[in-house]
């Protein structure tokens, strides 16, 4: 899996503050045996947002993009609308279920807008700001990851997962 981490942060990319979550989200993708070919550093602008995603979709042709920041509710969080403009299918499960799980740990959880779809065989994910947030995140994500970019290559044969390996209790078990 090629994969690509975009920071989006007006204070990264002004060099106020140090992208944490990227490095993060870049050792959590190697963890899953991903290549991670390309990290970004971009303000919260809309427009570059979109570009950088198109770039990492069109010319880099990552099989996967994980953002971080600009999810919320700031008056400049930007994140989900610039990947909505580029994507060409939603995949809403991502947001979901990452939504879903992380209210377990805090209630504010619910104000990530982190957005995720297509874009040719680019599968795009936001996810929340911080690098514990990303941690979090990642965690939820981490499974469907390898199934979803062979899925979206069209390489995917089989989605039932394979049953579970009985433990035989003797020779009567085996015939029905
Ligand atoms: N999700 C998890 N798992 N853990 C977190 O700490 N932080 C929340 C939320 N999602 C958080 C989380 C907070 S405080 C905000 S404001 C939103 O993500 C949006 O974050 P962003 O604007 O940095 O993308």
């Amino acid at each position: 899996m090629r994969a690509a981490v975009v920071t989006v942060s007006d204070k990264g990319h002004a060099g106020l503050r140090e992208d944490a979550s990227g490095p993060v989200l870049a050792e959590l993708l190697q963890g899953i045996g991903a290549e991670v070919v390309a990290t970004r550093l971009v303000p919260d602008e809309q427009d570059q947002i979109s570009a950088v995603l198109v770039e990492l979709s069109d010319e880099t042709r990552v099989d996967l993009v994980l953002t971080t920041g600009g999810t919320g509710l700031a008056p400049r969080d930007r994140t989900p609308e610039a990947t909505e403009a580029v994507i060409d299918r939603r995949v809403p499960g991502f947001g979901e279920a990452m939504r879903a799980a992380s209210l377990a740990i805090t209630p504010h959880a619910m104000l990530s807008r982190a957005m995720s779809g297509t874009r040719g065989r680019t599968l795009i994910i936001n996810m929340p700001g911080s690098p514990k947030a990303c941690r979090e995140t990642f965690a939820v994500v981490a499974g469907a990851l390898p199934h979803a970019v062979e899925t979206l290559r069209g390489e995917a044969h089989e989605c039932a997962a394979p049953p579970p390996r009985q433990e035989s209790a003797g020779p009567s078990s085996e015939t029905p």
